[in-house]
């Protein structure tokens, strides 16, 4: 039995805590946050300890950290659990600089301890089951790859000021995306952002819109598109062509109903944001990460899969700053 200490008890926690209490072969013993009355409220939902993370860390019963606090603590606290003997799952991105996450990585490699990021797409039903049809060759080649993933509506400014900008928070999700499908890095990445949305988001220095195309060494290409807000609720669908066909991952609907009249043919709407949209990919996450501690099996996302993320998003961010494809070897060097 892996026990378990949640470190943050924010939005993304509650899902996380889910998830583990409900596997069987993990228990929740304690939580931490910087807000103590937080820990407390996860803790008391969840039968277990409110604790500080310091205190959490130092515990050497507890075997594995979920880390699910703001993104600017994720690398100091990925260094610490993994330094006292613990196994990772961290919430992206890996941290809002580059160069921080690089050597983060470096002395994750040093202690040797398992480091899964949290890129849940990545065991989504319709992503997953899209890739295996790929992987087994049912379009041929895969030449053009499309990704589309609006939110919704903006978080708060207050967000926007501290969460790196919607290359390193939001898109970070589809750049993995296109690595998990595309099965590696892209060569160069063009990107083209504008604040549409909400002028206030362009005043915070950030984008609410962007296009970005990566381009690959044998000529294939994939295609980005976020928005901060799709009226109609969450758009995520991922569409991929190949030299013997095409394959569609489309979104899913509140209800399965169809309508139609002599106005016209109609659905319900997509579900509306992630935790409605994203929930049993989660919890299909946490058992994989169970599995790979447990048997040693290599785990399905490393932190290098989060570094690569981070990088791309670099990349894209300096694209639209200079306005032209930045390769990702610049960002690398
Ligand atoms: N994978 C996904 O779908 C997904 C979705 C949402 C958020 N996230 C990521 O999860 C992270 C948290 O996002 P959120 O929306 O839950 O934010 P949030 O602000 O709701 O929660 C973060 C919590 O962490 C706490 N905290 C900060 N520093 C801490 C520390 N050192 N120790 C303990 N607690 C600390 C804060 O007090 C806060 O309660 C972010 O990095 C975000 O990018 C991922």
């Amino acid at each position: 039995m892996l026990k378990v200490g949640l470190l943050g008890a924010g939005r993304i926690a509650g899902v996380h805590a889910t998830a583990i209490s409900s596997h069987p072969g993990s228990a929740l013993v304690a939580v931490s946050d910087f807000i103590p009355e937080n820990a407390e409220k996860l803790a008391t939902q969840y039968g277990c300890a409110a604790r500080t993370t310091d205190d959490i860390i130092a515990d050497e019963s507890i075997n594995a950290v979920l880390i699910a606090t703001s993104t600017d603590t994720h690398s100091d606290l990925i260094e610490a659990a993994t330094a006292a003997g613990k196994a990772v799952l961290c919430e992206k991105p890996v941290d809002l600089s580059l160069e921080r996450a690089q050597a983060c990585l470096g002395s994750v490699s040093r202690t040797g301890k398992p480091v899964m990021i949290g890129f849940n797409r990545r065991f989504d039903p319709n992503f997953s089951a899209l890739r295996t049809a790929l992987e087994a060759g049912e379009i041929g080649r895969a030449e053009l790859l499309s990704i589309t993933s609006f939110d919704p509506a903006p978080p708060p400014i207050s967000y926007i000021k501290v969460s790196g900008g919607l290359f390193r928070d939001m898109m970070i999700h589809d750049f993995d995306m296109a690595n998990f499908l595309m099965g590696g890095a892209p060569e160069a990445i063009s990107a083209f952002g504008s604040s549409i949305v909400d002028p206030q988001i362009g005043a915070a220095g950030d984008v609410d819109t962007a296009v970005v195309t990566l381009t690959y060494g044998d000529g294939r290409i994939a295609v980005i598109k976020n928005s901060r807000r799709a009226v109609y609720g969450y758009d995520q669908r991922v569409e991929i062509l190949g030299s013997e066909g095409l394959l569609q991952a489309q979104n899913m609907l509140e209800n399965t109903v169809v309508k139609s009249t002599a106005a016209g043919v109609s659905s319900a709407k997509p579900t509306y944001f992630f935790l409605e949209r994203y929930m049993p990919s989660y919890v299909t996450e946490w058992a994989a990460f169970v599995t790979a501690v447990e048997t040693g099996a290599p785990l399905p996302v490393t932190l290098e899969d989060g570094v690569l993320a981070l990088a791309m998003a670099e990349a894209a961010t300096r694209s639209v700053a200079q306005c032209r494809p930045v390769k990702l070897s610049e960002v690398l060097e």
